[in-house]
């Protein structure tokens, strides 16, 4: 992939949705009110907006690897402070995704240099569920339900974040954990 054929892609896409709508990016401009947070990993294979068919304007986003939050983290908790306070979002969903490089590199414990602490958040959440886990002697499964669990683990960091405690007295916040399927394309919701 080349920048030029990036800023190709740009002027074909510009034209088509003003094909649709000549006031497209000028009603785009004005302002947004997306209705929902998506917390996602970095991974390219997992395109927030593609893979959900919306488009912009739908909604606010933030990747990092393997979809983490943790309240010491200034970038997630900016988002999600402005998602609560001032978009007033009231559904935040996190999304991890089955072949999540970031959970393997966890899982296999090797040294990844400067990423190590990143990866031990995700080693945390295998200690927190370390019974479960040894029990799977399948290591595909076992992997599979790490990225599950760990979603689960996300979305309580969510809850218990000072900003989305502080808004629950206030209205409802509904906080989704879904997984992502890369080999079929289908989205898994993993909260019933
Ligand atoms: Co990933």
């Amino acid at each position: 992939m080349n920048s030029k054929q990036i800023f190709e892609n740009n002027k074909n896409w510009v034209a088509s949705k003003l094909a649709e709508d000549e006031n497209y990016f000028e009603n785009l401009a004005k302002d947004h009110t997306p209705e929902l947070l998506y917390i996602g990993c970095s991974d390219s294979r997992v395109p927030a907006e593609y893979l959900m068919g919306i488009e912009p304007g739908d909604v606010f986003v933030h990747r990092n690897i393997a979809n983490m939050v943790s309240d010491k983290d200034l970038n997630v908790m900016s988002v999600l402070n402005y998602a609560v306070d001032y978009l007033k979002i009231n559904h935040i969903v996190v999304c991890g995704h089955y072949y999540c490089g970031g959970v393997k590199a966890a899982m296999e414990k090797s040294d990844f240099g400067d990423l190590n602490p990143w990866l031990k958040k995700i080693q945390n959440v295998y200690k927190i569920h370390k019974e479960e886990l040894n029990a799977i002697t399948s290591e595909e499964i076992k992997y599979k339900r790490l990225i599950e669990l760990n979603v689960k683990e996300q979305c309580k960091n969510i809850i218990n974040t000072k900003v989305v405690q502080k808004a629950l007295t206030k209205r409802n916040i509904k906080v989704h954990g879904w997984v992502f399927d890369i080999k079929t394309g289908k989205l898994k919701n993993i909260n019933d």
